[in-house]
């Protein structure tokens, strides 16, 4: 492209121009009254979306080289909008960089200083480009960024579980249902559950990573644009695998914000979970954990007192991550096409979402490894009650006798029990045989619980050796070792 055809960009220029103490709009040459400033404080984004800045940067880089390799700018042009854009980058990251609330967002902040640094050849780099398809490979390279930060915590969790659940591979507790003690399980396979969680939530991270790596740049405001731009050429600069296929697509999609938010949803359904359960184990009437104090608080008035506030906040935080999600999805519904400003919206939810889930992962997995189990106590508890009545129940099928009647004879043995103050454990087999004719001697066994773990060998069941083979499933699908 020659000079002739890029003059009319001198033009923008006067974005670099300082008028009594405000800055003159990119867009001022249409309008005939300055912007009020409630209105400019109402619109402005960059307090907030500074934080893309490094993002912003590496988007103009690609561009400005596209520009200078397609000769839509020249190349002295191109070299000096990279040397501007190189330093203003060394600037915000040495924390010298001024950014200026009138100039709205990080897009007009940087290009204001880059024209102002380099002339007018930093006027050129908008060529090409509108801010509809800027900020929307800002927030996909940013969360880029970010899910495969976030997809590395949730393994260092999972980790951690794996030893923990390697760690406690012998230790019984009572599994619940209803949080009624069900039936007894290894605490390993507990964890081990949690682990399973936590996979399909990094799957999901790494699904919805997939529909963030598309390249929207060169969609322009919304049509696309007449200049003869190289999108694939930014695309392989900016490692995208994907080019959006549809410039008005590409422009109002935030689908991909949706899906992060989602997903960030549900690990924090789980992370609340576990943490749900971690403040119940460490309570006296459980008494199955001790939390590390350095990971607790105490009372300003009871003395006593020692709180699981991690979990505590955990759980609560999850709310927040919930409430951005249908935030965004509320600020979408119903949006005409293209880019409306309404979407600036999405910045604030997605940035607190990201410290959430990051923060809430990264303070669990350090604390995990601290928690004293009660080992005494969770099997004490396993012992406890009718844990093995399933068992005998399963006895019973093993001599011959439909599950159905089984379970009700088992039952009135139960209730038998209950009406006489005694365990399972406690019955002779008189006792027994006036329910059912088919019990034997060899009844005790079934009544242990350890007997009780180790028959629950069904693939994906609670029995040691199935426990052990998970884990080691999981460390080879993981390349662990
Ligand atoms: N700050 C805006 C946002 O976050 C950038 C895009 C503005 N585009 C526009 N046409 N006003 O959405």
């Amino acid at each position: 492209m020659g000079k002739k055809d890029s003059l009319h960009l001198e033009d923008s220029m006067s974005i670099s121009v300082r008028t009594a103490g405000s800055f003159k709009k990119p867009w001022a040459g249409r309008f005939g009254k300055k912007t009020e400033k409630i209105v400019e404080a109402f619109t402005s984004s960059v307090s907030f979306d500074r934080r893309l800045w490094r993002y912003d940067i590496e988007g103009s880089i690609a561009h400005a080289k596209m520009l200078g390799k397609q000769k839509i700018i020249s190349k002295e042009d191109m070299e000096l909008i990279l040397k501007g854009l190189r330093e203003i980058r060394e600037e915000i990251e040495k924390g010298k960089f001024k950014f200026i609330e009138e100039l709205e967002d990080i897009h007009m902040n940087i290009e204001h200083e880059l024209i102002k640094k380099v002339g007018p050849a930093g006027g050129k780099l908008h060529t090409a480009r509108s801010r509809n398809d800027q900020v929307a490979l800002d927030m996909r390279l940013f969360l880029r960024d970010e899910i495969n930060e976030i997809m590395r915590l949730i393994e260092d969790l999972q980790k951690v579980i794996v030893g923990l659940a390697e760690k406690h591979i012998d230790t019984i507790m009572p599994g619940y249902t209803h949080l009624q003690r069900a039936q007894p399980v290894l605490l390993g396979h507990h964890l081990l559950a949690y682990l399973e969680m936590l996979e399909r939530d990094r799957e999901r991270f790494n699904e919805c990573l997939k529909r963030v790596n598309v390249l929207p740049l060169g969609s322009a405001a919304l049509s696309g644009t007449g200049l003869p731009v190289d999108r694939k050429y930014m695309a392989g600069l900016l490692k995208f695998p994907a080019i959006s296929r549809n410039s008005m697509d590409a422009v109002s999609d935030r689908d991909f914000v949706i899906e992060f938010l989602s997903a960030s949803s549900m690990l924090m359904v789980h992370l609340s979970r576990l943490s749900e359960e971690l403040i119940l184990w460490s309570s006296a009437e459980f008494g199955f954990i001790e939390l590390p104090d350095s990971y607790c608080t105490g009372s300003s008035i009871m003395p006593q007192k020692k709180n699981p506030d991690i979990p505590e906040l955990i759980r609560g935080k999850a709310g927040r991550v919930f409430g951005h999600l249908i935030a965004v999805l509320t600020v979408l519904k119903g949006l005409p096409l293209t880019y409306n400003r309404d979407m600036q919206e999405d910045k604030e939810p997605i940035f607190d979402t990201v410290d959430t889930v990051k923060s809430s992962l990264s303070v669990l997995g350090k604390m995990m490894p601290l928690i004293r189990f009660n080992k005494e106590a969770m099997e004490k508890a396993a012992q406890d009650g009718f844990l093995v009545a399933t068992d005998l129940a399963e006895y019973l099928v093993e001599k011959g006798i439909p599950f159905r009647e089984a379970h009700e004879t088992v039952g009135r043995i139960v209730r038998y029990c209950i009406e006489n103050n005694k365990t399972l454990r406690d019955l002779e087999l008189m006792e027994f045989r006036r329910f059912s004719k088919v019990i034997e001697k060899d009844v005790s066994k079934c009544l242990m619980v350890k007997e009780s773990i180790k028959r629950k060998n069904s693939y994906g069941g609670t029995a040691k050796n199935r426990v052990l083979a998970a884990i080691k499933e999981f460390r080879k699908m993981k390349c662990w070792e």
